[in-house]
């Protein structure tokens, strides 16, 4: 059986494959073109994809009969088009919970390093500007009884929550039955923890950025296209909100070119799960599922019943 991973993954996830089958993974450093993708996954029975790659109903037919499988290595499958993979009979298969604490933890250092000002404090450094220490130099915002809206109460944005208490916060959340607009209007700190579908796609909007507070910050490391980009530079630029931290961006890599203007934005190349523990962990869990599919069993994480 031919597994093909359309990038590198760590070596102990390929170890596991090795042992189903023939395993092939793409040696180009970036991401495959739609052209590439179709061609690599020719035969294939499994494909370890990755949140870049757009899989679809073309790939599959391109892949051929025998594909059982998709295993994406992300806890987000927006990438993926599901009901046109279930219709060809392959299952689609994320790795939640395994990235939950990294991603919080990264959450949590945008939110300081926006709040506190130090990604900005660290590039006046570098450019060795003059500085000294006064009582009104570089003032930050305090979060001791701010108040936190988690927007997307799953998984990672409960682990926000945690973190957010720890620092004496206030939380709010609002998901599918609690209202957005209560909790733009009483926010000091709004954070994006929902998926990416149809219904969140520029959830934040100008009409959303508007809602919130002229002191507020906005956190989002979930995926992109839920933040309307220009109507968040528009908002920034008209001081209707107090900043921004971005770990993902509508159109990935480029990034709205006005925000790299700013001083009150902090900005990270998608890093949620960057860490050597979790990209492993999230690597053997991708290969958890092909192995259970390719055997034939219960995949661990479907995402679809
Ligand atoms: C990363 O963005 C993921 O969805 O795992
Ligand atoms: C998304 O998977 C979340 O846990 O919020």
């Amino acid at each position: 059986m031919r597994i093909v991973v359309t990038r590198r993954v760590p070596e102990a996830a390929l170890v596991e494959l090795r042992a189903l089958g023939e395993v092939v993974v793409s040696d180009a450093d970036r991401p495959l073109t739609q052209e590439e993708l179709q061609e690599a996954v020719a035969g294939a029975s499994a494909i370890v994809s990755m949140l870049h790659d757009r899989i679809d109903g073309a790939v599959a037919d391109a892949a051929g009969p025998q594909l059982r499988v998709v295993a994406n290595v992300a806890v987000g499958y927006d990438n993926i088009d599901v009901p046109a993979l279930v219709e060809r009979g392959v299952v689609v298969t994320n790795t939640p919970d395994v990235l939950t604490d990294a991603t919080a933890d990264l959450t949590f250092g945008l939110l300081l390093a926006l709040t506190r000002r130090i990604a900005e404090g660290d590039r006046l450094l570098r450019a060795r500007k003059p500085w000294s220490f006064h009582l009104g130099f570089m003032l930050g915002s305090g979060l001791q009884g701010k108040t936190l809206g988690i927007i997307g109460p799953g998984q990672i944005g409960k682990a926000v929550a945690r973190r957010a208490e720890a620092f004496g916060m206030r939380v709010v959340y609002s998901g599918r039955s609690q209202p957005k607009e209560d909790l733009l209007r009483v926010a000091d700190v709004v954070s994006l923890h929902c998926p990416l579908t149809p219904e969140t796609r520029h959830l934040i909007d100008a009409k959303a950025l508007s809602a919130m507070k002229h002191t507020a910050f906005l956190i989002n490391t979930t995926r992109g296209p839920v933040v309307d980009e220009s109507a968040l530079a528009d908002a920034l630029l008209a001081n209707e909100i107090a900043g921004a931290g971005l770990d993902v961006f509508e159109r990935e890599p480029e990034v709205e070119p006005r925000l790299l203007e700013l001083n009150n934005v902090v900005l990270t190349p998608h890093l949620g799960s960057a860490t050597v523990e979790t990209r492993t962990e999230m690597a053997l869990l991708a290969a958890r599922n092909v192995a259970a599919v390719l055997n034939g069993g219960e995949p661990v994480n479907p995402v679809h019943r």
